[in-house]
């Protein structure tokens, strides 16, 4: 064996060390024994040092310190998860999914540990470690290769040549963060307030070295490309990670049906406590991966998984006082001023009361000693009040009748009491920074204090006025803080968001109930914000995502004068209404654009299914024959529709002809 080949079995026996020390907790050699083989493998790569290999051993305990971070864009996007805080959750989970999939036999589960870190996405290219990267926003996160190769469970190489991703969550054990504590305390420097912060603190330190001091830790849960592998299950992929090396938590458990999901939860409620790493719940995924592109993904979770969240610590302090504030769409939101306290590691001195009827409902008094709680991203809620303790002349907190900004008269719409003005100042704050959030118009360097100042100054008050900044530039220069180049910049972002592609505008315009995720869907089916704009509530209807509120919030919105003259000022202005993303699954389908009637029952797809692969490919799919109907697609006992289409001269294909048709599609 020559130096070269002695160094790649050094490299491979030692990494096979580890892996039996670090993942299997099953040393198969002393630590004697190991020094020696590292001690051989640092001698000879520096006798050699053409074959140091930046995967050996001896290069991954931490090396030079970076200036910054690269970026790493993700091959698929990192979503998250949705949250159940109750048996409630779960069961609508279970029927959701069941519904979804028109099966009512129990759901194959596995549950696992919710992992209280940081996620981070691996890939691997023929065998070796490529890179390491954080989530960032999903789409793009940080390359942090260095900081993840300090970790020994982290194989560098596997017996799999497929390029594939895995990925999982970096932690610190509670120990490790005690030690870490500790020292810090010696040395005076702030405590960390808990292992989730101090992984992702860690992870992120560009000097590596620092990094490998941490002693971080990751467990793999999800290994991303299981179509380039033959597994039936997520618990197989799982199994195979194992098998590759990677370190997977053991305390998964495949069930059948959500009673087992529950029974599994309830048993993990005390025994969490004992394990030595933080979970803040428990992850449920449905088994079965062939179900996966089945229920499909909202905005920015996948519909086959979900995250159940432990109820949170509960906490007693005074509330001190109730403050009224007003939102983007006018709704009025009563807040608890509290004394300060620490809920589940954060300071909280603030608590929505949500509405009226919960304020009533809590009789809540000022000076009164309140419960409160804060789940996991949740904003915290005065859960109850514990009245023993209320003074005998507490004033009773009430609703108030008038916008605390504008004073104009409040009307309650449902549960909600709301500023109608089109007006009030804080109102037209708040849609200003939604319009240029980073969802919706995402213009960069028009943060909110930004927005409020400019409102403030009365250079803007509608999202229009935006667009006529680049005319106010003498007074733009007049005002503290702004230098020629942060106003060219901000100007020019200002001036690219006019080619936003139009569901990120529908969503800037703050319409009631259009989020993110319906705009979107609007704005792929009708193309045009003038085809939304045009559109019946009836044909909205059509769109098995939009329901009659959000249908009748849209009319109201466009029906409205101050609507129509923004969106003239808008388009005056030179922006862009038109989707120019992707359309629908393929734009190339025989399908896209075209206006499609289903009538009578399939044999290869029920009603739901045949519905959804249509409008994937881009097809508008209405219950009536018109002579705007492209085609009815009928199948057994079709009855009125097709013999309409018939009289009018509407085309018909059946079931045959339709699938010869989908054959030909790319898919
Ligand atoms: S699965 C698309 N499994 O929780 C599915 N996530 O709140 C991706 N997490 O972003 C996530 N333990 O950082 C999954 N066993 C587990 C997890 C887990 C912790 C984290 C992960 C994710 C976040 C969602």
């Amino acid at each position: 064996m020559n130096s070269q080949q002695r160094i790649e079995f050094l490299i491979k026996t030692l990494e096979q060390h580890n892996h039996a020390y670090y993942v299997l907790d099953n040393p198969t050699i002393t630590d004697y024994e190991y020094d020696m083989l590292m001690q051989e493998l640092i001698q000879l790569e520096k006798e050699n040092p053409q074959f140091v290999n930046p995967l050996s051993p001896t290069q991954r305990v931490g090396g030079k310190a970076l200036d910054s971070f690269g970026k790493i864009t993700h091959q698929r996007m990192m979503l998250s998860l949705s949250n159940a805080y109750d048996e409630h959750d779960l069961i609508a989970f279970d029927t959701r999914i069941k519904g979804l999939l028109k099966i009512d036999t129990p759901i194959e589960y596995v549950c696992e540990m919710k992992i209280d870190g940081l996620a981070i996405a691996l890939e691997y290219q023929q065998g070796k470690f490529s890179y390491g990267a954080t989530r960032g926003d999903g789409t793009t996160g940080e390359d942090v290769s260095q900081n993840i190769l300090t970790m020994p469970s982290i194989p560098s190489f596997v017996h799999e040549t497929k390029t594939f991703e895995v990925r999982g969550e970096v932690y610190m054990s509670k120990k490790v963060l005690l030690t870490l504590n500790q020292e810090r305390l010696a040395s005076g420097e702030p405590l960390l307030a808990n292992t989730r912060n101090a992984a992702a603190g860690s992870i992120r330190q560009l000097d590596p070295s620092i990094s490998a001091k941490r002693k971080l830790d990751a467990f793999f849960y999800y290994l991303v490309n299981t179509d380039d592998f033959t597994f039936a299950t997520h618990a197989e992929a799982l199994d195979y990670l194992d098998t590759l090396g990677f370190k997977t938590n053991k305390e998964r458990k495949v069930v059948l049906g959500i009673q087992q999901v529950m029974d599994y939860i309830t048993t993990y409620e005390e025994k969490r406590k004992t394990l030595t790493y933080d979970i803040d719940g428990i992850v449920i995924k449905v088994n079965n991966l062939s179900l996966h592109p089945r229920l499909g993904y909202t905005a920015k979770t996948p519909r086959w998984a979900i995250a159940y969240k432990y109820p949170p610590e509960l906490v007693e302090t005074i509330l001190e006082d109730v403050i009224f504030t007003v939102g983007r769409t006018g709704k009025i939101t009563p807040n608890a001023v509290l004394k300060p306290v620490k809920v589940s590691g954060s300071l909280i001195s603030r608590a929505t009361l949500h509405n009226e009827d919960f304020m009533e409902s809590k009789d809540l008094h000022l000076g009164d000693y309140v419960y409160i709680r804060k789940a996991g991203e949740v904003i915290p809620e005065v859960v109850s009040v514990n009245v023993t303790k209320r003074m005998f002349n507490a004033k009773k907190v009430t609703m108030i009748t008038q916008c605390p900004e504008c004073q104009s008269e409040l009307v309650k719409v449902d549960a909600m009491h709301y500023c109608l003005s089109e007006t009030c100042p804080t109102k037209q704050e708040e849609k200003l920074i939604h319009f240029v959030s980073k969802d919706a118009m995402d213009i960069q360097g028009l943060g909110e204090s930004n927005i409020r100042f400019f409102y403030q100054q009365h250079l803007i008050s509608k999202p229009s006025d935006l667009y006529t900044l680049k005319d106010k530039k003498a007074m733009l220069h007049q005002l503290e803080g702004f230098a020629d180049k942060s106003i060219e910049q901000l100007l020019q972002a200002i001036e690219a968001s006019k080619s936003q592609s139009l569901e990120r505008l529908l969503f800037g315009l703050g319409i009631r109930e259009i989020g993110e995720k319906t705009a979107k869907t609007l704005a792929k089916k009708f193309l045009t914000l003038d085809a939304i704009m045009d559109a019946s509530e009836e044909d909205l209807l059509l769109i098995p995502e939009i329901g009659p509120v959000a249908a009748s919030a849209l009319g109201h919105y466009f029906s409205q004068p101050s609507s129509q003259s923004l969106i003239n000022e808008l388009i005056g202005h030179g922006l862009n209404m038109r989707f120019t993303g992707k359309v629908s699954g393929d734009a190339g389908s025989f399908f896209s654009f075209k206006k499609v009637v289903i009538t009578g029952t399939f044999e290869s797809f029920d009603r739901d299914q045949l519905t959804q692969l249509l409008e994937d490919k881009g097809a508008k799919v209405s219950s009536s024959v018109s002579s705007a109907t492209a085609y009815v697609l009928y199948g057994h006992d079709a009855g009125s529709k097709l013999i309409k289409a018939q009289q009018i001269g509407i085309p018909t294909l059946n079931e045959t002809q339709l699938l010869e048709l989908l054959s030909k599609e790319k898919v």
